[in-house]
């Protein structure tokens, strides 16, 4: 069985490539190398840099190596920058997933495991956030992942396609020291900077109505949520068309300060952290239900936050010093 992966060659991308490979599951990369790195696409793998937006390379990739489903990872992810940049993340993320829906079509592949996000859902107000919640996104970025669950949706009933959207949580960690996270806007990327700059770390506001004042999220590690894209592939393999929705996450919240602590311990070092002001738009709590998925893909999390704080340091030092 071979599946296309878009944004193969980024973070997310390289773990969820190892794990399709190691499920026994054929992969070809289609990536831009925006953002991603071709150093990550092990040999052997075919790889084809093309635009997401690219219809009709898409469906030749798809046809070409006889794909039977895709599992579209390419799109832009930071929240802040979406807020400056909207007219950009509608353009590469709507016209993304439209371009590749309609390959699908095309090529008469109906099967997709989708990245979407957390995001969808906005400023909650629940303890445990589960699927059936209104989705009130307060981002562009937000608002484009949902439009995109929403074009597949709809192609599931006009196209038949089978159709599962993963709402990832806070992804972090590394499943080896090649395949770290360089990107910056993250807590716990922005804490391990700040140390090896000799800063201190920040917190993003401290006043909060949680036990310790700072924003809880559910941190997932990277090669938990591979497992749960494999589990989803396998899952869409034997499937009926359709479209689902799952929070991929670990039903376990963890704040700025118990991930600051988690970080310094991995380092073996103390690190004091500076309280500054809020940052605009951060939810006090954002912490999966993972019922569902544990329900019907059979996927829950192993990993815990020290795995992923210890396994992005490990990275990070390897990237540092490499
Ligand atoms: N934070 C700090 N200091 C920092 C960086 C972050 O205190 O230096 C805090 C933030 O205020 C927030 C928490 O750490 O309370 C986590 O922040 P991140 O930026 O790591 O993650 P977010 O929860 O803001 O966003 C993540 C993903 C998004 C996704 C969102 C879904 O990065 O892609 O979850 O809710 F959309």
């Amino acid at each position: 069985m071979t599946w296309m992966l878009t944004g193969g060659a980024g973070y997310i991308g390289a773990h969820v490539l190892r794990a399709l490979q190691a499920s026994g599951r054929q992969v070809v990369v289609v990536d831009d190398l925006s953002t991603g790195h071709a150093e990550v696409v092990p040999e052997g793998v075919p790889f084809v840099r093309a635009d997401v937006r690219d219809t009709d390379t898409l469906a030749r990739v798809m046809t070409e190596h006889g794909v039977v489903g895709v599992v579209h990872l390419a799109a832009k992810k930071a929240v802040g920058e979406s807020v400056e940049q909207p007219l950009r993340y509608y353009r590469e993320n709507v016209d993304g997933v439209l371009a590749l829906a309609e390959a699908m079509v095309d090529a008469g592949v109906s099967r997709i495991v989708y990245s979407s996000s957390a995001a969808v859902y906005g400023a909650v107000d629940v303890d445990l956030v589960t699927e059936e919640l209104p989705t009130q996104p307060v981002s562009p970025y937000g608002e484009t992942k949902l439009i995109g669950e929403w074009v597949f949706r709809d192609a599931a009933v006009a196209h038949g396609f089978a159709v599962t959207a993963l709402r990832y949580f806070n992804v972090a960690g590394a499943g080896s020291d090649d395949l770290g996270d360089s990107a910056v806007f993250n807590l716990i990327p922005m804490v391990m900077r700040a140390h090896a700059r000799g800063d201190r770390p920040q917190i993003f506001g401290a006043d909060y109505p949680t036990p310790d004042g700072t924003c809880i999220r559910d941190y997932i590690h990277v090669a938990d949520l591979a497992d749960a894209h494999v589990a989803a592939a396998a899952a869409l393999e034997t499937g009926a068309p359709g479209f689902t929705s799952y929070n991929i996450g670990r039903g376990e919240g963890s704040s700025v300060r118990e991930v600051i602590a988690s970080v310094a311990a991995a380092i073996g070092t103390d690190l004091h952290a500076e309280v500054v002001g809020r940052r605009p738009g951060d939810p006090a709590v954002l912490v999966a239900s993972a019922d569902r998925a544990a329900a019907e893909l059979g996927w829950t999390a192993t990993r815990d936050l020290d795995a992923m704080t210890g396994s992005a340091w490990s990275a990070f030092r390897a990237r540092s010093h490499g």
